[in-house]
């Protein structure tokens, strides 16, 4: 029987997996599975948030993310006001500290951010009076992407204690990386990384994770790999050679056969053709899980805002 004891949840925001105990993780889980069950329901819509109004603040851009934090808002009965950052005030140079006293002055219930800056979330989270939700920061963590990772492990697996999870790509820029380091290995489950030596970090979130510079070692006995992109916007003397990346850790049939007969391909998205994962393997819904991740955002999202800042 899978607990939904809300008692073991503490957090007043969600900045980080690092904050999060195991019994957090599965409760979230869990309420997201239930929600992910519920979702099968033609429109779908409950008023868990009824009443509120969730604010989303995009300093960086997003498809999946910034989408699904909306559909899950909404889904839940709140309002939901983006701020458009491209056209704010902050381009007439106002500060992102006064931006922040300003809109938390207009008492939104929720706020849901992604910032290149590291941390920029936790800096939100002391000076406002509802909860903030990090939709990814710089490199350091994208949590409700781990969250989400973890839900479709599980629902495939029925399990995440004891998986074998190697992670392949660029380690080094990726905070869904980190945030999958931490919560796996909270979880019970084996991480390795694979990277060319250039984008694995000289130092891992978690330590004493094996760091391999190739696939075939890397991907050895995995029930799941998760590619991860070169994530080149946040790259500083840094260059990659695209064809030479995708020889050696671009994803096809042939590379994922190093791992379990039966291993699923996982990528937070947005993947790139020929460069991370050629077109085949991209096609292929039966290794490549991709599009129940995009559908358990929602429900991981739903269950992380429920939490936060709808019933306690
Ligand atoms: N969309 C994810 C992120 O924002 C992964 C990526 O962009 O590669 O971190
Ligand atoms: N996976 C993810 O965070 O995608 P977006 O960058 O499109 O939000």
């Amino acid at each position: 029987m899978k607990t939904l004891d809300r008692t073991v949840f503490t957090q007043n925001h969600l900045v980080g997996i690092s904050d999060l105990s195991p019994d957090e993780i599965s409760l979230i889980l869990n309420i997201a599975d239930d929600y992910a069950g519920r979702m099968k329901e033609h429109k779908f819509k409950c008023d868990v948030l009824k009443g509120a109004i969730i604010l989303t603040l995009f300093f960086e851009d997003s498809t999946r993310t910034r989408v699904s934090f909306e559909m899950a808002a909404k889904r839940l009965g709140a309002d939901v006001v983006t701020m458009d950052v491209r056209t704010s005030s902050l381009n007439k140079g106002e500060t992102f500290s006064d931006t922040i006293v300003t809109l938390n002055a207009m008492k939104p219930d929720g706020i849901v951010i992604r910032h290149n800056e590291y941390n920029a979330p936790s800096y939100v989270a002391n000076r406002v009076d509802c909860p903030v939700i990090n939709a990814g920061d710089s490199y350091r963590e994208h949590p409700t992407q781990a969250l989400l990772d973890a839900l479709t492990m599980r629902q495939h697996f029925g399990k995440l204690d004891g998986l074998s999870v190697s992670i392949v790509g660029d380690i080094a820029h990726s905070r869904v990386a980190n945030s999958n380091m931490m919560l796996l290995t909270k979880m019970g489950a084996k991480v390795k990384l694979v990277a060319p030596s250039v984008l694995m970090p000289e130092k891992t979130v978690v330590p004493n994770i094996p760091c391999f510079d190739n696939v075939k070692d890397g991907l050895k006995d995995a029930d799941v790999v998760m590619t991860i992109r070169p994530q080149k916007e946040r790259m500083q003397n840094v260059m990659i050679d695209d064809a030479a990346y995708y020889r050696d850790f671009g994803m096809t049939h042939e590379k994922l056969a190093y791992a379990k007969k039966e291993a699923i391909l996982l990528d937070p998205g947005p993947y790139i053709r020929n460069l991370q994962i050629s077109d085949a393997m991209a096609d292929d819904a039966t290794r490549f899980h991709y599009t129940q991740q995009v559908s358990n955002g929602i429900a991981v999202r739903m269950a992380v805002m429920d939490l936060l800042i709808g019933r306690k």
